[in-house]
């Protein structure tokens, strides 16, 4: 399922928002008059064109002011993700999170001295990666589903701009990330020796939990939009292959191993566990 329509809400954005519809080949519509509309508003806004159109877009991308974020559009509501790297919650992690203490930290294999390069294989919206790079590590992203590397791309390049004007250890931690629109496993076999990253970090899709558990608003939209990554098992063999010194790959808590592979450690916390493989 991709995205079908994209809905502008800024006219100053008219050209990114040319941009995007010629690269996913999709119409813009005008929303500009609801430019300062309640959420409520926008909401019944796009339910109402999509069911005008008769054609049901399932994604729609919305372009405002605050961002690029894409809508999945159920029958009258809508569920957005967007990558945000300024919102108040980053900030706060940023700044009193729990710093070299986190389990990613410790995975990565962070230390007081040392801050590995890191390529992360599955970038998503960001979030793992920036923690990453607030902490030192310069970080490698690949992104291979072209709607999801739309929103990151609009994600970092507006914290850019944000950071330029209010905060500088912001832009110093943007400095440290970059971004390729490719799929990992393509990407890594063209990596030369030379500049084989020190760690590559690996968290794909998995299938959706049914029973229970509340998914997260984001994944609901992800496992939408995405499903399931059914070839992790060979990211993990050539990630293996790719790395200097250890692959680390992210799971939930009680999933099997990637590829039946045992870890050399893992850490474990209350819903995620990260399986550390060591490479000689
Ligand atoms: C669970 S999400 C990652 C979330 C991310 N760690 C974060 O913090 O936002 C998995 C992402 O990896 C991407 N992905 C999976 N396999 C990939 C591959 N082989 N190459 C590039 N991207 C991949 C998927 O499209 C999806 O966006």
């Amino acid at each position: 399922m991709k995205a079908s329509l994209l809905v502008i809400f800024c006219p100053a954005k008219k050209t990114q928002a040319q941009f995007l519809a010629d690269q996913f080949s999709i119409p813009i519509v005008d929303g500009s008059h609801l430019a300062f509309a309640k959420p409520r508003e926008i909401e019944g806004f796009v339910c109402s064109l999509t069911r005008a159109n008769h054609s049901e877009p399932s994604f729609v991308f919305l372009l405002s002011k605050q961002g690029l974020s894409l809508a999945q559009v159920a029958v009258d509501n809508l569920l957005s993700i967007r990558a945000n790297f300024c919102s108040a919650t980053v900030n706060y992690r940023r700044q009193r999170g729990g710093g070299k203490g986190q389990m990613i930290a410790k995975a990565v294999g962070l230390s007081s001295s040392t801050a590995p390069n890191v390529f992360d294989a599955t970038a998503g919206l960001g979030g793992d990666a920036f923690v990453l790079a607030s902490l030192g590590c310069p970080v490698t992203m690949t992104e291979r589903v072209p709607e999801v590397h739309a929103l990151l791309t609009d994600g970092l390049c507006l914290a850019h701009e944000w950071g330029s004007e209010n905060d500088q250890s912001l832009v110093a931690i943007l400095k440290r990330m970059a971004l390729v629109g490719s799929d990992a496993a393509k990407y890594m076999q063209t990596i030369e020796d030379a500049k084989k990253p020190e760690v590559v970090y690996l968290d794909p899709m998995f299938p959706q939990r049914t029973k229970g558990a509340r998914v997260k608003k984001e994944m609901q939209v992800f496992h939408q939009l995405i499903g399931k990554d059914s070839d992790a098992n060979l990211l993990l063999q050539i990630a293996l292959e790719c790395a200097q010194k250890r692959v680390v790959v992210k799971r939930p808590r009680i999933a099997p191993y990637l590829a039946g592979l045992e870890p050399n450690y893992k850490l474990e916390g209350k819903s995620n566990r990260y399986d550390v493989y060591l490479c000689h």
